[in-house]
This record gives structure tokens, sequence and C-alpha cells, in this order.
């Protein structure tokens, strides 16, 4: 089969947030079970092009009043057509921020339809993802049918509805097949108004990690490599290169991490109950985040100045958008703290699990769906085939959060052995993309079949 998806986003060249993760994670899982993916991508001048290997000029067209040009690259092992319309629409330092950001990304979509035409594509299924892409999903079924593309069929995936709703809402009304990124997440929305009157063609699959870029075994920016067989030895190393690094106290305290956009749908408030509770339990805080509002990045700043005179040695927060730290934070972390409001899936868990750090997560969306709280969630893992992994609440205040941060603070505090068993445990679950990529493969010939 043939795939194109039509993204704004893609991991690690131009990443925001998990559409970018989603975007190469799961076209590299599909493209290894053999099929043919390509990605087409706006040529944002912020493009990170040291990732981007064989870059070369593929072409140039001329569409919507202005020359395009087209060049063609290696990301991570996929094929990936930038566009760039040399009306400077993504010459502008950012992804997304633009006062015309709707039009800038329709324009794309537009561009991208006509480059498959111009150029011959016909691919089973063209794949777009969320308000940005939305427009891919109507103007393909209102302008393009009729040509060459007409075997195509459209995949439409909702990574957030939060954003969009009406774009999102028209993209449902043409897909052929449209999915979200976690069943519950899925459940969740359906009595929206925009997916109502979908959920024949609606599924709900929860998004998957790619092991080989997020891989404790050989990480460049983690001490020593490991995997579940030498997990303590491993977070233990990176513990300390974290509290070096951040200028922490070198000491065997329970870590809490919590790496994330800082917006109201990653509960702001209970992040910042999280934080005061660790210290009062005498952890320490490591918090990754950045707010593109800058009256909650100012909270955040706030907040650090004032964790700076009492807590100088057991929290940081780090108010930025930093890979690197990221990948030594999932490794150096007992915990990553995920008390979501609302979380369509929710990738930092995954990962979390990966590097064996135990997740502690408000039940809500994919967080729901994989996380299985060790006390209360036995059976209902086991029915996934799976041993609980992590900690979770209800509610969205300030007792929820408690209930779950005590509970796997005093698991740190009070039996070591079995905490040091339950990071084995984690790590050895499988939160690839093996399944998943299964369940969107089933659904690509199942959109092939319609008419
Ligand atoms: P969302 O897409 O809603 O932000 P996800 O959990 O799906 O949430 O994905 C977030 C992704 O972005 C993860 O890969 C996470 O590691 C990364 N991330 C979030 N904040 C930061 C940050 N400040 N620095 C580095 N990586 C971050
Ligand atoms: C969105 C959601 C997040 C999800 C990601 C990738 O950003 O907020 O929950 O994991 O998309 O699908």
């Amino acid at each position: 089969m043939h795939i194109v998806h039509i993204a704004v986003e893609m991991a690690p060249i131009a990443k925001v947030g998990g559409l970018g993760d989603v975007v190469t994670s799961l076209s590299r899982a599909v493209q290894d079970l053999n099929h043919n993916v390509d990605i087409i991508l706006p040529k944002y001048d912020s493009l990170k092009m040291n990732n981007v290997k064989d870059f070369r000029f593929h072409k140039s067209y001329f569409w919507g009043g202005t020359e395009i040009k087209v060049w063609f690259g290696k990301v991570e092992g996929l094929s990936v057509y930038f566009l760039e319309p040399q009306n400077g629409l993504f010459w502008k330092g950012c992804i997304y921020g633009c006062s015309n950001d709707g039009e800038r990304f329709g324009f794309f979509c537009h561009a991208a339809l006509e480059f498959l035409l111009q150029g011959g594509f016909s691919p089973d299924i063209i794949h777009c993802h969320d308000w940005s892409s939305a427009p891919v999903a109507w103007l393909f079924k209102e302008q393009y049918t009729h040509y060459g593309l007409s075997k195509s069929r459209i995949v439409f995936t909702i990574h957030n509805l939060e954003f969009g709703a009406d774009l999102i809402g028209r993209a449902m009304t043409n897909a052929d097949k449209a999915t979200t990124v976690s069943p519950t997440y899925s459940q969740e929305v359906s009595g929206n108004p925009v997916i109502a009157p979908h959920l024949h063609k609606f599924h709900g699959i929860v998004n998957g990690i790619d092991p080989d870029i997020w891989d404790p075994l050989n990480d460049k920016f983690i001490p020593i490599p490991y995997t579940s067989e030498n997990v303590v030895e491993g977070k233990t190393a990176a513990k300390e290169a974290l509290q070096r690094k951040l200028g922490l106290k070198q000491a065997d305290l329970p870590l809490v991490g919590i790496i994330t956009r800082l917006t109201h749908q990653k509960g702001i408030h209970l992040i910042k109950h999280a934080i005061w509770r660790t210290l009062k339990r005498n952890g320490q805080v490591v918090l990754l985040g950045s707010a593109p509002d800058p009256r909650i990045q100012n909270d955040f700043v706030n907040l650090a100045n004032q964790l700076h005179s009492t807590y100088n040695d057991r929290a940081r927060l780090c108010l930025t958008y930093d890979e690197p730290l990221s990948h030594l934070i999932y490794a150096g972390a007992d915990f990553i703290l995920v008390p979501s409001i609302f979380e369509p899936c929710g990738l930092t868990q995954l990962t979390a699990m990966r590097y064996g750090s135990i997740p502690v997560v408000r039940k809500t969306g994919g967080l729901y769906d994989t996380v299985f709280d060790v006390d209360h969630d036995k059976e209902r893992a086991q029915q996934c085939g799976l041993e609980p992994n992590g900690f979770s609440f209800d509610g969205a205040d300030a007792a929820g959060v408690d209930y779950a941060l005590n509970r796997a603070l005093s698991a740190w505090y009070d039996g070591r052995d079995w905490f040091n068993s339950l990071c084995k445990q984690v790590m050895e679950q499988d939160w690839s993309w093996n399944r998943p990529a299964l369940d969107y493969l089933e659904l690509y010939h199942a959109a092939r079949k319609l008419e």
C-alpha cells in the first residue's frame, strides 16, 4: 500500500508536541511492515536541517499565484517532500503562532494535493491530521476525486479536539475513515456535535512510541546505556547526571519529573500542587515545560523564584523546550507525573515506561488506557495482558493528585526492592507501534474497500 501523510509537524525536524512524534513514528512502523510511506511537510525556515539526510531540490510548480519549490530529503529513514511556496508563508521563524495560521496551512493542504496530482502520484491512502491538515479532506472530496487521485481514500486523525473544532467537523464529514488517538478519548468526545454524526467511521487507536528513537540502550543523552536487566544501575547514573547538570543536591531521594507543554490541558494547578507536595515529602522535582501563553510562563517564573529561596537543592523548573534534557529526565526520574485535565493519548507516560520511570497520571483519555494503578487496576491490566504499571487518580483537585502521589512516594520510601522490580517490569511492557500500526493498516485496508 502507498500512504501519504500530509502534516504540519514531524519529529525531530519540526516538532511542537506529540503530533510530530506520531507522524514520524507511525510512518516508520508502517514502512517497517513493507508499505510505501511518504510525508509532505511545509518547508519552514525553522526546520532542524541537521536531521535531514540526502536533501535535494526535487522540482518546482506554479500554483496559488506563486512558485512552489519542492525539496526532498530523508528524515529518520522516511521520504519527505518539503513544499516551499515562494510567497513566504513558511518563512516566519516558527511553525505556529502567526495571525494567519489558518490561511498558511489551508494553502499548504491545497498545494500538497496539487503536488500529488501534478506529480502523477496515486496513493491508496492520504492521511491528514488535526485542524491544520483537515482541509485536505474536503478539498480532496470537492476538487480532486475525478482526477488521477480517484482511487485514494482519506483518513483523518484527531490528536486534539480542543483546537479548530469547525475545521475538524468538516474533515469528519469528508473523510472516509477517522481516528483519534485512544479508545477512551474516542468515547469521551463521542457526544461532541462534530463527532456524533460520524461514529460509524470513527475509531480510537492508542498511539505508540518509537522504540529506536526512545531507547535507553542507545541514547546519547544519558550516561550509561541500560535495559530492564540493569535498570537500577542505569537510572541511578542518570539521576546523578541530572542532579549534577541542574545543580540539585546529589542525594538518594525520590525524583518526580514533569515534561510538558504548560497549558490548561495539562492540569497546571495540579502540577503546581504536586511540586509542593513532593517537596513536603522530601522528594526532588524537575519540571521541563514551556508555556505558549506568556501569563502562564510568568506564573511559573514566579514559582521558580519562590522555590529558589527554600528548595534550591531539590526543585528545578526549566521553562524551555529542550529535547536532550527531556531524555535525561525520562531516564533519571523515578516518576513522571501527567495530571492532565484531558489527554487524547499522551506520549510522556509511554516514554517514561520505556525508561523505567513510573507514571503518575490522572485517569483520562489515553492515560486511562495505558496506565494501570498498582492498587486498583490489576484486573483491568490483566484484561489487556499486562501487569499494573503506575499510579492514577480521579477528580481534578489537590486531593486526587495527593492520593496518587502519596502512594507513589511511599512505595519508593518503604519498599525499594518492590519499587525497583516495578521499574524493571514497566520497561518490559511494549508501548511501541507494534500493535497500533496493525490497527491502522486494518483501517487503511477497510478505507480502500469503500466505494
Ligand atoms: P502534547 O502533544 O499534548 O503536548 P504528548 O504527551 O502527546 O503531549 O507529547 C508531548 C511530546 O513533546 C513528548 O514527546 C514530550 O517528550 C515532548 N515535550 C513536551 N514538552 C517538552 C519540553 N519542554 N522539552 C522537550 N520536549 C518536550
Ligand atoms: C495531541 C494530544 C496528545 C497526543 C498527541 C499525539 O497533542 O494532546 O494527547 O498524545 O496529540 O497524538
